[in-house]
C-alpha cells in the first residue's frame, strides 16, 4: 500500500519504518524541516533499540522516504496516518492545534479517496471533528474514512510493540475502512478488535489511565510495606500469579514519568470533567505518583539527616531504560529538587546525556557509574538500565565517601548489597 505517516515523533517513526519493512511504500512527512533533512541522512532525533537500523535500510531499499511537504505526501498515498503530537493544555486537556492543522491540510490537498487514520493520542470524539474539519476543508467532494487507530507501543521497546501487539484496535463507520486497516495489519497476524470509533478512541486512554493506576497501586502498597518490613517485590509477585490481575506493571518506583502517562491522566480527567463525571480514581492515582516522587525525597533526608553540601550520585535520567527521553522524567524531577535542597549533583544515563545537558544545570555530568560516584554520600538509582544491575559494588564502594544506595527502582538484592557493606534503602523493598 502508498501511506503516508504525517508527523515523525515517536509514534509516526516507528509505524513509519515498520509498516515500510512489511512492504508498504511509505512517506514520513514532518514541518519541522531541520529533522525532515536529518532523517533523509538516517540520522534520527531519538534513541529507540533498531529504529536506525530500520529506517537506514528502509531507506536504502526506496520504501521509506521523508518530506516536509505534506502536500507530497496527502498525493501519493492511500492510506494517511495522523500521528502528530497531542501536548497538554495549562488545564490539562490536549492541544488538538496540529491535529486540526493536519486535516485542514489533508482536505485541501486531497485528489480522490484518502483513508485517514487517527493514531495520536487524542480525546473522544476527536475523529469526528476530524471528519467534520474534512468535509468543511474539501476543494472537491472526493470520498474518505476516518478511522481511530490507537497505537500501543512503548518507548524502548517500540518496534517489538509495533509488530507483535497484545492487539490492534479499529474504530471505523464503513465496510470500506474496515476492510482497508484488516488488509493493512494483515501481515502482522495478530487479533484484530474492530470497534465503532468513540470505543476505539475510549480505549487508548482507558489503558493508559489503567496501567498508570496499577504502577500506583503498587507504590502505595511499597508505603506500607516500607512501614512493616515486607517486601513489596514479593507481594506483587503473588498479586500477578492471579490471573485476574497480571503480574505486569506492578514494579514499584520513583514513579511513572514519560510522555504518556502523566500527559494522558490529564488529558481523561479534563474529559471525565468537562461531561460532567468527577474521575476521582484517577485524581488519586495521579496524587500518589506525585507523593512517590516526594516520598524519594524524604527518603533521601531521612538517610542524610540534612542534604545541603552534600554530594549524591543519580543514576540513570531517561524516564525509563532503553530510551533517550526526558519528558517527565521523574529521575529530573528528583535532580530538581535534590539541587534546591543545596546538594552537589552528580549524574549520568547511558543515553540520556546529551538531552540531558541543556535541561539540566549546576550538576556534574560523568562519563560512567563509576565516577558518578566519585567522592558521593550517596547513589540514587533512578531508572533501571541493565548496566546498573550489573556494577562493581566492591569499586563502586571504594569511589563513594559514604556507602550508602538508595535502589529507586528495586533493582539490587538488599542481602547482597549489606554483605558488601552498603546502606541499602529500596522501595517497600526490604529483606533482613
Ligand atoms: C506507555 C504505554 O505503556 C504504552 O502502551 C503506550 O502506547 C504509550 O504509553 C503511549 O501512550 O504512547 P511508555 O510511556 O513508553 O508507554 O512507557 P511504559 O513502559 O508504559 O512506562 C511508563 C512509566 O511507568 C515509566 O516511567 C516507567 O518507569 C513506569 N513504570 C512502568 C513503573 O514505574 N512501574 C511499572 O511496573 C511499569
Amino acid at each position: 500500500m502508498n501511506i503516508s505517516i504525517i508527523g515523525a515523533g515517536y509514534v509516526g517513526l516507528v509505524s513509519g519504518a515498520c509498516f515500510a519493512e512489511l512492504g508498504n511504500h511509505v512517506i514520513c512527512a514532518d514541518n519541522d524541516t531541520k529533522k525532515i533533512v536529518n532523517l533523509k541522512k538516517g540520522v534520527l532525533p531519538i534513541y529507540e533499540p533498531g529504529l536506525e537500523e530500520l529506517i537506514s535500510g528502509n531507506l536504502k531499499n526506496k520504501r521509506l522516504k521523508f518530506t516536509s511537504k505534506i502536500k507530497d505526501a496527502v498525493r501519493s498515498s492511500d492510506v494517511i496516518f495522523i500521528a502528530v503530537g497531542t501536548p497538554s493544555l495549562e488545564k490539562g486537556d490536549a492541544d488538538l492545534t496540529g491535529v486540526e492543522n493536519v486535516a485542514r491540510l489533508i482536505a485541501q490537498n486531497m485528489d480522490g479517496y484518502r483513508l485517514i487514520v487517527e493514531k495520536s493520542t487524542v480525546p473522544v470524539e476527536t475523529c469526528a471533528r476530524i471528519k467534520k474539519t474534512i468535509s468543511t476543508y474539501i476543494k472537491n467532494k472526493y470520498k474518505f474514512d476516518v478511522v481511530s487507530n490507537p497505537e500501543f507501543l512503548r518507548e524502548g521497546s517500540a518496534i517489538n510493540d509495533f509488530t507483535h501487539p497484545d492487539r490492534i484496535v479499529v474504530g471505523a463507520e464503513s465496510q470500506k475502512a474496515r476492510q482497508i486497516m484488516r488488509q493493512l495489519y494483515l501481515p502482522l497476524n495478530r487479533q484484530i478488535l474492530v470497534t465503532d470509533i468513540k470505543s476505539a478512541e475510549l480505549i487508548k486512554h482507558a489503558s493508559n489511565a489503567f496501567l498508570a493506576t496499577k504502577i500506583s497501586f503498587i507504590n502505595a502498597v511499597s508505603r506500607i510495606c516500607d512501614k512493616v518490613g515486607a517486601d513489596v517485590q514479593e507481594v506483587a509477585c503473588g498479586m500477578g500469579l492471579d490471573n485476574r490481575i497480571g503480574r505486569y506493571f506492578l514494579h514499584a518506583g520513583i514513579g511513572y514519568g514519560g510522555s504518556c502517562f502523566p500527559k494522558d491522566l490529564d488529558a481523561f480527567i479534563t474529559i471525565a470533567e468537562n461531561l460532567g463525571y468527577d474521575f476521582k480514581i484517577l485524581k488519586a492515582v495521579r496524587d500518589t505518583n506525585q507523593e512517590q516522587k516526594d516520598f524519594v525525597i524524604q527518603k533521601v533526608k531521612e538517610a542524610l539527616w540534612i542534604i545541603k553540601d552534600k554530594t549524591i550520585a543519580v543514576l540513570g535520567l531517561a524516564f525509563k531504560p532503553n530510551t533517550d527521553d526526558l519528558r517527565n522524567s521523574p529521575s529530573i524531577d528528583l535532580i530538581n529538587a535534590l539541587i534546591q535542597e543545596g546538594a552537589k549533583v552528580r549524574v549520568y544515563d547511558p543515553k540520556a546525556m546529551g538531552k540531558a545537558r541543556s535541561i539540566l544545570k549546576n550538576v556534574t555530568f560523568c562519563k560512567n557509574s563509576y565516577q558518578v560516584a566519585r567522592g558521593a554520600d550517596c547513589l540514587i538509582v533512578a531508572t533501571e538500565w541493565n548496566e546498573f544491575k550489573e556494577l562493581d559494588f566492591l569499586k563502586l564502594k571504594n569511589k563513594m565517601q559514604r556507602a550508602l544506595v538508595i535502589d529507586g527502582r528495586n533493582i539490587y538484592d538488599p542481602r547482597y548489597l549489606k554483605k558488601m557493606g552498603f546502606t541499602y534503602i529500596g522501595i517497600g523493598h526490604v529483606k533482613e
